[in-house]
């Protein structure tokens, strides 16, 4: 067959076109071909140059064929055919006018893939002939899934624990050519093992993915055919149990940098990122769980679970942990925990203290022992200062007190009375200034004389000492003129006269010294008393009578006299000395003015040598003269302050 035709006239031509059916474009051989690559539903535009080689040739005709079937033309003077499939008013529109000519073919389907070429003649130059082969591509239809089972997965699979292996297959039916199926985790290719699947026509990849919390979001299947369009995606949402990752605390309000202070209330909240599902968030103070003043808001588009807790710090809970906890509940305890853990800095104006150590009883010190007083502090912040005060005065250093009088410590090497008193102490920090409590300090001391030292009130001796504490035991050294010394031991200091033995006639030395327990004294408290102007009267006009084994004497009271006594003596049978019998005191008979009467006894039978003596005594007092009873021997030395008399 003769291709290149000779020049013909046109009808005629056109009829010779149509005819040749047989005629067939040989790519390469008979013109250049190009390559176009277009979309399915959508159009491409055919480009062929009609412009004559030389300015003397002209244009004839235009012919586009597909896969050398004619489907449109145009020739001179504009005349237009094109095949009714095509036809200009539908698909294909053409732009004669430019050059390079134009022919649009719209709305492409997967028939219009095909080698389309334009061939065109000139009057005097060689035929021209220009291919293209377009390709149609025909998008894949949008993945979907499928599970082990090969049951359809629709939008979300799950749940899974952290590290389960997700097994699925993206499948996408159809597409020319056929697509590349790839899994995504957000825009990181996962899996591209893609191919064929046992079901005709339809592709596949499966998935084996260990779930983490960074690729289990965002999962998708993507499949693509063609540079022209976006890949087709299908989303999948994976359900994934997640442990929070990160809790943190962080204080809202009522603290200063991160200190607390004391009895203010703070606000803190607690986040708690990451966790699938909600966790809890529990809040934890030293182990005791919080569970009043917080509440929870969860926002599940960022998984975030915030809680706030309404603490008042106290001073204990300085260096206290605070934990918030967020625990996953539809996980194991030990999988699905997670907190954050600070230490609570609760600051405070200083807790004083004051104490005394050392022996001794509770706030009572033994004069020249030394005073140590404790100044017991917490604080927090450190403390900046310590203040002692005695007598609510603030002690100064020196004086009866040391040098250092601003540290925990107040040391007195040796106390001395002047060191009794009240003591206090006070602690300074950033957060203010706290005075303890009072304690009394007392000092004791041995017991020392005072004034006259003893003093004689009415029928009593007073012992005068000073002493802390006061003394519970008297010594009393007494010692009336001519007698032996005695010793008296009394529980208070007062000594009654009439415990002294003897009569105390002229003089009484008398010593006393008191005993407190701290030490005894040191110097005894001494005294010599004299009796002369306080001694009563004689007894007057006394008579006695023996009658029936008993003595009977009457005296006339005299002044001052407070009680009498009687006594009965004796004489010694182997020696001509008085043996005092014995010796009683004597009633007042009937009225005070007649008399005094007192009763005796006399051991030996009437007639035993004997003598009756009377006194009248304040305390110490004269004898009185009686008549003689009974022989007595005068070589007897009658007692002091008796007469005796023979009878
Ligand atoms: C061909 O497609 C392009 C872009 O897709 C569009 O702008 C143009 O109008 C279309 N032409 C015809 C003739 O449909
Ligand atoms: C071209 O197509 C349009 C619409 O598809 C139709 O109305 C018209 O008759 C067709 N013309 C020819 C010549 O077939
Ligand atoms: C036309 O393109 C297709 C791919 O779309 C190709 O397979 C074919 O070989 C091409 N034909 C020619 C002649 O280049
Ligand atoms: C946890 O969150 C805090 C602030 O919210 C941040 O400073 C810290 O880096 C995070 N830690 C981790 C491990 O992500
Ligand atoms: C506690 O807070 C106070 C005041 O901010 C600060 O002086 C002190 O050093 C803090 N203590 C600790 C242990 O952080
Ligand atoms: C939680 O408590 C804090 C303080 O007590 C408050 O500011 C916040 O509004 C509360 N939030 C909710 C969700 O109740
Ligand atoms: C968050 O919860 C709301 C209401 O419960 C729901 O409409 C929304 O889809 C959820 N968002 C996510 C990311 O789960
Ligand atoms: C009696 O005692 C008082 C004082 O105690 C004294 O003044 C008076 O002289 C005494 N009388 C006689 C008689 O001794
Ligand atoms: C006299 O005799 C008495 C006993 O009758 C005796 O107790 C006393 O010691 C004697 N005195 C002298 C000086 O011997």
């Amino acid at each position: 067959m003769g291709r290149r035709m000779r020049l013909t006239p046109a009808p005629l031509y056109i009829f010779l076109l149509i005819c040749t059916c047989g005629y067939a474009f040989i790519p390469g051989v008979d013109g250049p071909v190009s390559n176009v690559e277009t979309l399915e539903g959508g159009n491409v535009t055919l480009f062929c140059d009609s412009t004559p080689d030389s300015a003397d040739d002209e244009f004839m005709i235009l012919v586009w064929y597909k896969n050398n079937m004619p489907i449109y033309s145009f020739e001179i003077p504009n005349k237009q055919w094109s095949e009714p499939s095509f036809n200009t008013s539908s698909r294909l529109q053409a732009d004669i006018s430019s050059q390079p000519t134009a022919v649009t073919i719209s709305s492409l389907s997967e028939e219009d893939q095909a080698m389309y070429h334009c061939r065109v003649d000139f009057r005097l130059s060689p035929t021209r002939n220009v291919g293209i082969n377009v390709t149609v591509v025909v998008l894949p239809s949008p993945p979907f899934f499928m599970d082990e089972m090969s049951n359809k997965v629709t939008g979300r699979v799950g749940p899974y624990h952290d590290g389960d292996t997700l097994v699925l297959r993206c499948l996408v039916i159809g597409g020319r050519p056929p697509p590349r199926i790839s899994w995504y985790s957000g825009d990181t290719m996962v899996d591209a093992s893609d191919g064929d699947s046992e079901i005709p026509a339809v592709r596949e990849n499966e998935l084996y993915l260990p779930l983490t919390r960074d690729n289990a979001a965002a999962l998708t299947c993507r499949a693509q055919n063609t540079v022209l369009a976006p890949p087709v995606v299908a989303t999948l949402e994976v359900e994934l149990y997640l442990p929070a990752y990160n809790v943190s605390i962080h204080w809202v309000r009522g603290t200063v940098g991160d200190a607390l202070r004391a009895g203010s209330p703070a606000l803190a909240h607690c986040t708690a990122r990451g966790s699938y599902p909600q966790p809890e968030l529990s809040w934890w103070l030293d182990r005791k769980h919080l569970t009043h003043h917080s509440n929870q808001s969860w926002f599940n588009s960022s998984l975030t679970a915030i809680s706030f807790l309404e603490l008042n710090p106290a001073v204990v809970d300085n260096g206290a942990t605070l934990a918030c906890v967020a625990t996953n509940p539809v996980m194991a305890p030990n999988r699905g925990s997670n907190a954050d853990v600070i230490t609570l800095n609760v600051t405070y104006s200083p807790m004083v203290d004051i104490m005394k150590l050392g022996d001794g009883k509770l706030n009572d010190v033994v004069e020249l022992d030394p005073l140590q007083l404790k100044c017991d502090i917490k604080a927090n912040p450190p403390l900046e200062r310590i203040r002692w005060y005695f007598n609510d005065i603030e002690i100064r250093p020196g004086g009866i007190w040391g040098d250092d009088t601003a540290s925990e410590k107040l040391l007195v090497e040796e106390a001395t009375r002047a060191h009794a008193g009240r003591y206090s102490c006070a602690a300074e920090n950033a957060m203010g200034e706290t005075r303890s409590d009072t304690i009394v300090i007392t000092i004791f001391y041995p017991p020392e004389c005072t004034g006259h030292g003893i003093r004689l009130v009415k029928e009593t001796l007073h012992c005068y000492v000073k002493a802390l504490p006061v003394p519970d035991t008297f010594f009393w050294h007494l010692q009336p003129s001519g007698f032996e010394v005695q010793h008296l031991t009394t529980g208070s200091p007062i000594l009654p006269l009439d415990q002294i033995t003897g009569p105390l006639g002229d003089a009484l030395r008398a010593s006393c010294e008191a005993n407190n327990d701290v030490a005894s004294q040191e110097e005894a408290c001494d005294r010599t008393f004299t009796f002369e102007h306080l001694r009563p009267q004689q007894p007057q006009q006394c008579d006695i009578a023996y009658e029936f084994g008993e003595f009977q004497m009457r005296c006339v009271p005299v002044e001052n006299a407070t009680y009498y006594e009687v006594s009965v003596w004796r004489m010694s049978e182997s020696n001509a000395s008085l043996v005092l019998e014995r010796r009683a005191s004597m009633g007042f008979g009937g009225a005070r003015a007649a008399g005094a009467r007192g009763r005796g006894r006399g051991g030996a039978g009437p007639c035993a040598p004997c003598g009756v003596g009377a006194r009248a005594a304040r305390g110490r007092g004269g004898g009185a003269r009686l008549q003689p009873l009974r022989l007595l021997a005068p070589a007897a030395d009658p007692p002091v302050g008796y007469t005796a008399a023979s009878c």
